[in-house]
């Protein structure tokens, strides 16, 4: 059956590293049909919309999404990405490899993140002048939603369990409500899990990373722990990310626009290579996504690499090493 695949590489490296992704996936021949849209400040310029309906449309009704980056209009371009996708689940990976200076080289960890609710539900008002109000919202549905993808994510690639991180022990209605859904749901399907707070996770994951595994946890401390993640293990250039909804997925590298080296042809291209082969992986193409995976990660540690890891190779040259050790 072939997949549509939507590409939306939007502003500065987005447009380098976007196509370099595309390159690799078909090196590897899948059934893929790639239809290309625009999104972002360039597209706003240009038609006064950061993200046509055309491309909201395609995001909702192709396969998959592989989405490059925004740069001011970000916001306006990914949340509605997101909600294209009717993505519940942000999926992080943090991966320290071979060969790349990381503050903890031990350091394995996948974040699954609830994306839709918390904090980021969009409830702010300022009453006063004085006075800014937040409302938090938790549903059971998300929670139960976020936990039974975990349940099969973590029996599907051999985990042993995952744990919960929340700060229910403050915010007892809403992360009481969500520890209690998603244990609820990990314990009806025998997955074991473990509970930590989010802010004792984060010096315990700083000093000793491998006591975790996989994180499920609320959006705000899903995007700020993967994030202390991510500097662990050795910056944004090399993180992959995938939003995965029931019937479709969009996958992104972490980074953004990179406006600093955007244009000189020097980005580095492995967190879009591995959103893609994250996004080979969502389509069962599994043994192709074990390819990419053993081929960025042979190229990270013998090189070439860009300049961001200390050397002087082009996206270009980067994206055909990959290619070869395929
Ligand atoms: P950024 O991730 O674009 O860049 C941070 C630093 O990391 C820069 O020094 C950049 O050169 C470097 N970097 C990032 N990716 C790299 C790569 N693949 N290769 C080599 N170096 C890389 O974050 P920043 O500077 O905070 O934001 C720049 C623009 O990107 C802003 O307009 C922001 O709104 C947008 N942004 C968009 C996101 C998205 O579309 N999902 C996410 C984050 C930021
Ligand atoms: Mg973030």
């Amino acid at each position: 059956m072939t997949h549509e695949i939507a590409v939306i590489p939007g502003d500065g490296i987005g447009q380098e590293v976007t196509p370099a992704a595309v390159e690799v996936l078909e090196a590897l021949e899948p059934d893929f049909a790639f239809v290309e849209a625009e999104a972002g400040d360039a597209v706003k310029d240009e038609t006064g919309e950061a993200l046509p309906q055309e491309t909201y449309d395609l995001a909702a009704s192709a396969d998959a999404t592989l989405f490059g980056a925004a740069g001011d209009t970000a916001a306006d371009v990914i949340l509605p990405l997101r909600e294209a996708v009717d993505s519940f689940v942000n999926v992080r990976p943090a991966k320290a490899y071979p060969g790349i200076d990381a503050v903890r080289p031990e350091t394995d960890l996948i974040f699954l993140r609830e994306n839709t609710e918390g904090v980021y539900a969009g409830h702010e008002d300022r009453l006063t002048q004085d006075v800014s109000t937040l409302t938090r919202v938790v549903t059971e549905s998300a929670s139960e939603r976020l936990a039974e993808f975990a349940c099969d994510y973590v029996a599907g690639d051999d985990h042993d369990g995952f744990s919960i991180v929340h700060k229910a022990n403050v915010m007892r209605e809403t992360d009481g409500l969500f520890r209690d859904t998603v244990k609820g749901v990990a314990d009806e399907n025998g997955v074991e899990t473990d509970q930590v707070l989010m802010d004792a996770f984060a010096t315990r994951v700083c000093l000793d990373p491998e006591q975790f595994d996989v994180v499920v946890c609320p959006n705000l401390a899903g995007d700020v722990l993967s994030d202390l993640a991510a500097g662990l293990v050795g910056g944004l250039g090399l993180l992959p990310s995938a939003n995965i909804g029931p019937d479709r997925a969009l996958f992104e590298p972490v980074h953004g626009t990179a406006p600093d080296i955007a244009g000189e042809g020097v980005a580095n291209p492995a967190a879009t290579i591995i959103s893609a082969a994250m996004l080979l992986e969502y389509l069962g193409y599994d043994d192709e996504s074990d390819r990419v995976h053993t081929a960025v990660e042979a190229t990270l540690e013998d090189g070439p690499r860009t300049p961001d890891l200390g050397g002087d190779a082009s996206t270009v040259d980067v994206t055909a090493a990959i290619i070869d050790r395929l």
